[in-house]
């Protein structure tokens, strides 16, 4: 079988760990899909920047011509521009997507999915949502058949492991941002971090699969974690609560809502229990009931983690000529404005 060949666009803290599986376990990705995978690049702004454990033969500036010779593109850069023109020349050119842009498909979602289902190739974005956890494949396909009602959850890493320093060491919210940036839980700009825009992306995300609709982030009513001051959490902890920034989407007789902001949680809630960079997902269905996601929401590891899934999974489908989309299936429910949640 001939090698599928890789592109990888950006090299940050997931990219450099995806590029560290692909480059030292071949053997056990090619047993999983079937074919070798062959990193063929890596594309990145400034190629006189070593990245540890990536030979530098494999770093270009130049993105277009690495995705015109890939067959399976893995974009990690982050951003608008240019990740989705680069995504869409991908597809065009017949290429499998996985991406981690949860500000991209929160935005420009539907563009993405359409042009990958008119070529027929997989867009794979595990990782776009809670990190390592398993939550937009069960979503989206585990609950395809039930009727879910409402989807709760911690969904950003960095807010969850500030607002914890907070509470446990009476740390100001600048300094933890500081930390949580150097722990690589921070966005590039921790501003989509501390404001909410990355909770809220996330929520447009979840939202949109749950309810098989399209929620745009425009759409997601948001409030970030800037505001809260290390009295507010003290004042918590003394009447038996925890801050935590919550993301709550839901199917009301109306339409769809979606919402984040920060919350008192009492502290025996499992929310409560949510610490670090730990990410959780409560998801309400008809017949399934309560069902919780639980695990590492943020860092290069975790997240790389659901990328290689997502990676092996649209490289068997490749293999299979198949595409694993459930795209066509979403229908039109009237998704609320921001300001109605
Ligand atoms: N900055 C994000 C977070 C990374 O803190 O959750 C994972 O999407």
């Amino acid at each position: 079988v001939r090698p599928l060949r890789v592109a990888l666009l950006g090299c940050g803290v997931v990219g450099t760990e995806v590029a560290r599986v692909l480059l030292d376990h071949p053997d056990d990705l090619a047993a999983r899909t079937g074919a070798p995978l062959e990193l063929v690049g890596v594309a990145v702004r400034d190629v006189t920047r070593p990245r540890d454990g990536v030979p530098a033969e494999l770093l270009t500036d130049d993105a277009e011509s690495l995705v015109d010779r890939a067959d399976l593109v893995v974009e990690l850069m982050g951003g608008i521009e240019p990740a989705r023109s680069l995504i869409l020349r991908a597809i065009a050119g017949g290429a499998g997507v996985v991406t981690a842009n949860k500000a991209l498909l929160a935005e420009q979602g539907p563009v993405l999915f359409e042009a990958a289902d008119a070529a027929g190739v997989d867009i794979a974005f595990e990782a776009a949502v809670a990190g390592a956890i398993p939550i937009v494949r069960p979503v989206r396909e585990s609950l395809a058949g039930d009727h879910v009602t409402r989807v709760l959850g911690i969904v950003n890493g960095t807010t969850n492991y500030v607002l914890d320093e907070m509470a446990t060491k009476g740390l100001d919210l600048d300094d933890v941002v500081k930390q949580a940036q150097a722990l690589g839980y921070a966005e590039a700009d921790p501003t989509a971090d501390v404001d909410g825009f990355d909770a809220a992306a996330k929520a447009a995300i979840l939202a949109s699969l749950a309810f098989h609709t399209r929620v745009s982030i425009d759409q997601v009513a948001r409030e970030g974690i800037r505001s809260v001051t290390a009295d507010d959490v003290e004042w918590a902890r003394r009447t038996g609560h925890v801050v935590k920034l919550l993301a709550i989407a839901e199917r009301t007789a109306d339409g769809v809502s979606a919402r984040v902001h920060p919350a008192l949680v009492p502290v025996e809630h499992p929310l409560a229990a949510v610490r670090g960079a730990f990410n959780a997902v409560f998801v309400e269905a008809a017949a399934a009931g309560p069902l919780m996601f639980y695990g590492q929401g943020a860092g290069g590891r975790p997240t790389a983690s659901a990328v290689l899934g997502d990676l092996v999974s649209v490289a068997r489908d490749r293999l299979i000529g198949g595409k694993g989309s459930f795209e066509s299936a979403y229908a039109s429910l009237p998704v609320l404005p921001a300001d109605a949640a």
